[in-house]
């Protein structure tokens, strides 16, 4: 079958590198695309959001599965407009999306269905959302209701800072209408994990456990980034928090979608904190992470393809996906200056030597080509992946590979996987 991938990041090459893999397929596209992706696809020039487009060329090629990679896509209702042309798609409807593109709708569902979350409130006017601030007192958080390409959510430590971020969303507009409702939520402390299962909206198969290291500085400090590396498995995610994980949140979660008539189809991710074993949401997405997907994918034994259209044709109780006994370490080198302004078209030299490097995997993410060379496109750029037994050995692997590349114009962090060195 003939398979189209609709992104550009590191979490789309991951996909493009699998989905080629499997005997059932005999050609990949992604739309766009990037230089790296194009060695495992073919790159075609349409946005992931011109979904019309995309419908001409799916239709045009014979494509029998497209799978969506990020959120606008989904939640502007790609699924339901493939749909409506019998077009197999993988992802949630838009309905299903708003899990992700509302957080008030998110929230409420939690509270209705009593799935462990941060206790909250939501405000449509900034003077009742100041009144609140003064009375509940920080740390809190706010949180624009819809998609703000992850910088949504603000940890506020002082009134002051809740003030002002509370005026640049409501009344300054920095995230246009996303901005217009907030939640306003209590701050937890533990450690954050990433959880996906693979659903049909019925049957759910989990995927191994992960975590995503969202700040931009070693140590957590620092703004939030789309994410600057990840691992896998998560050993805080131990099997009495992940029976917890799945009782208490993921089941509730797709029946209760199921019950309000948004049946959930693809992959669903779960943002959690987890304090002295008790797991609580502090979001969900309609999609995989970036770039949690790189640290699973290439952990994924199973083939891929089976697994996506047993979601698609809702059939996923009949899957069994295996899983590879090694960690797997994501390092993300990105343009310097991400996630503020950054510049583009610095060439990335050295890639070739590390070709040659077993159980290392350099998915590509803002990279474009320029004279015959791969250059710097975007905040992220790479997501350098290693496997190894253990996760100390994936971490040293994954940063011997970005050593290689490393010639100082990109950044990176220095202790991804270390968080999960105190467990071993
Ligand atoms: P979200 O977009 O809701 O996942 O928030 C982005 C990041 O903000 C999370 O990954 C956490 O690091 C942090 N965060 C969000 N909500 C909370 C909360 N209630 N308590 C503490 N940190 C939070
Ligand atoms: N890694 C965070 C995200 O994909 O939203």
């Amino acid at each position: 079958m003939k398979v189209l991938v609709v992104g550009s990041g590191g979490r789309e090459h991951a996909l493009c590198w699998k989905i080629r893999q499997s005997p059932l397929v005999e050609a990949v596209y992604c739309a766009p695309g990037n230089a790296g992706i194009s060695k495992h696809a073919e790159c075609v020039n349409i946005k992931a959001t011109d979904i019309e487009n995309l419908i001409r060329f799916v239709k045009a090629e014979g494509i029998e599965l497209t799978v969506v990679g990020p959120e606008l896509p989904l939640a502007l209702g790609i699924v339901d407009r493939f749909t409506e042309e019998k077009l197999r798609i993988f992802g949630p409807t838009r309905l299903a999306a708003e899990i992700e593109s509302s957080k008030v709708f998110a929230k409420n569902l939690m509270r209705k269905y009593k799935i462990p979350t941060a206790f909250f409130s939501t405000f449509y006017s900034f003077e009742d959302a100041v009144r609140w601030v003064k009375e509940v007192k920080p740390p809190l958080v706010v949180k624009a209701d819809g998609l703000a390409a992850g910088k949504g959510a603000v940890v506020c430590h002082t009134e002051e800072e809740a003030i002002e971020v509370l005026d640049a969303m409501m009344r300054g507009g920095i995230f246009g209408d996303a901005g217009s409702r907030v939640v306003i939520e209590e701050f937890l402390e533990g450690e954050e994990a990433s959880f996906f299962v693979f659903t049909d909206g019925e049957a759910i198969v989990p995927l191994e456990t992960s975590q995503d290291h969202k700040a931009l500085l070693d140590g957590d400090q620092g703004p939030n980034t789309g994410g600057m590396g990840a691992y896998s498995p998560a050993p805080v995610v131990t099997p009495e928090v992940y029976k917890k994980i799945m009782d208490q949140i993921v089941v509730p979660t797709i029946n209760a979608l199921r019950e309000e008539g948004r049946r959930y189809k693809g992959v669903l991710y779960v943002g959690l904190m987890i304090k002295d074993g008790e797991p609580k949401v502090l979001e969900f997405n309609s999609r995989f992470g970036d770039p949690e997907a790189q640290v699973l994918i290439t952990r994924m034994k199973s083939d891929i393809v089976p697994v996506l259209n047993a979601v698609v044709d809702e059939r996923l109780s009949e899957e069994i996906v295996e899983w590879k006994n090694e960690a797997s370490v994501c390092v993300v080198m990105a343009s310097r200056g991400y996630p503020g302004d950054y510049k583009k078209g610095i060439e990335i030299k050295g890639l070739e030597s590390l070709e040659a490097m077993e159980n290392v995997f350099v998915f590509h993410s803002g990279t474009a080509f320029s004279n015959g060379k791969i250059v710097t496109d975007g905040g992220r750029v790479l997501s350098v992946t290693a496997l190894g037994k253990t996760i100390p050995e994936a971490i040293y692997l994954a940063y011997s590979a970005v050593s290689k590349i490393d010639d100082g114009s990109l950044y990176y962090r220095k202790d991804i996987g270390k968080k999960a060195l105190k467990y071993l």
